[in-house]
């Protein structure tokens, strides 16, 4: 476990995130977005790989993130996009939940 934790940073506390709800955090420098989804938890990257939009200001329904600017929506639990906005994925980021904290791999 040692050995593999060191590729994990800590991005937050699972208290930070509610249920069903979402926030965008800074891991060396690379704006992550975590989401609960209904007490699970993933890492995605923050940027819409369409034209680059913050995912954080779009919405959430179950497991389907809505960009708010063209209205491209993906699964965070694959990052696969479900609509014709853009074909391309969303990066995801493997989690940890260990001690109430969420530490995401980066690389
Ligand atoms: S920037 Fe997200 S759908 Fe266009």
């Amino acid at each position: 476990m040692r050995i593999k934790m060191l590729r994990y940073r800590e991005a937050a506390r699972v208290e930070e995130i509610p249920r069903n709800g979402m926030k965008v955090v800074n891991v060396d420098g690379l704006e992550v977005l975590l989401v609960n989804v209904d007490g699970k938890f993933y890492a995605v990257e923050n940027q819409c790989p369409h034209m680059g939009y913050p995912l954080y200001l779009g919405g959430l329904d179950g497991k389907i993130l809505v960009c708010g600017f063209h209205h491209a929506k993906f699964d965070v639990t694959s990052g696969k996009a479900l609509n014709s906005v853009t074909g391309k994925s969303l990066r995801t980021f493997g989690i940890i939940v260990k001690h109430s904290l969420i530490f995401i791999r980066l690389h």
